[in-house]
């Protein structure tokens, strides 16, 4: 399935579970001083989430143009050094302002990846917010994944803010375990790991809360939810990729340089180093 492909049918899945498909934003923020680029697909809906606007729908669809390149959820240091940071990507989201909340959130997820993308079940791995056990019981009763798989993780991989300030809440990520050959080795290697063996494809983030400049965390007037999804790692999956640079997004530009330089691609990290 090329990346054509994907966007349709995110789209396709989410339209026909009544979410309204609305365009990416700008990369430069409209009327944000919190953010130098946008590195989100919330961040056009921020004020649907601290309920300071209102819109004809509850339920959106978006593929976000983002940057990482500097402050929060910066990934620069990792760029070269892994097979799926990217400065620049495409995030696939949904979102609900007031609306559903986690157990439709989990649930829609799920089946988007196993029935419309027909992922394998058995590689598919979920991590919680330590504390929230609500999110822990949705992915073990009504889901079905065993203790086993279901990973609780704290502030650090758990716990989604846009910036220093705004909406913010719990999370849940989904991995998929792409075998040995991509990890550290270590035998503690699991999800959160840093190595590209449980590769992070989506984050649910429950939104509940207003982070003040203060650090207070003032709970939002209604949750909601907010997910983000890489388009380049699950096109490296779908794909059977190795990494993001080898998916239908990078390959025709990667080939075009190596016609105009005459140099080959390589695309072993290890000579990054
Ligand atoms: N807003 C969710 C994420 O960026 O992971």
């Amino acid at each position: 399935m090329n990346s054509f492909e994907i966007r349709k049918k995110f789209f396709d899945f989410f339209e026909q579970n009544n979410h309204t498909y609305v365009k990416s934003s700008s990369l430069i923020p409209a009327q944000d001083p919190t953010l130098l680029f946008t590195n989100a697909g919330m961040n056009q809906f921020k004020d649907l989430f601290l309920s300071k606007e209102k819109r004809s729908y509850t339920r959106a669809v978006s593929i976000q143009k983002c940057i990482r390149a500097g402050g929060k959820h910066n990934d620069l240091e990792n760029v070269g050094f892994t097979k799926r940071h990217l400065t620049f990507f495409e995030m696939m989201g949904n979102f609900s302002f007031s609306d559903y909340f986690k157990n439709e959130a989990i649930n829609y997820a799920w089946d988007f990846l196993t029935k419309w993308l027909n992922l394998p079940k058995e590689k598919l791995y979920a991590s919680v917010y330590h504390k929230d056990d609500e999110s822990y019981e949705i992915w073990n009763k009504s889901i079905g994944l065993p203790d086993n798989r279901i990973y609780r993780l704290g502030e650090a991989d758990n716990f989604w803010q846009m910036g220093d300030t705004g909406p913010c809440g719990p999370c849940s990520e989904i991995y998929i375990d792409r075998g040995n050959n991509f990890g550290c080795q270590e035998s503690k290697c699991a999800p959160g790991c840093n190595c590209d063996r449980f590769l992070e494809i989506w984050n649910l983030v429950f939104m509940q809360y207003d982070r003040q400049v203060d650090g207070e965390l003032k709970p939002l007037k209604s949750t909601g939810v907010d997910t983000g999804m890489g388009l380049e790692r699950l096109c490296s999956i779908i794909q059977n990729k190795d990494s993001v640079y080898e998916t239908d997004l990078f390959m025709p530009i990667i080939n075009k340089i190596e016609e105009l330089t005459r140099i080959e691609y390589n695309n072993s990290l290890d000579n990054i180093k």
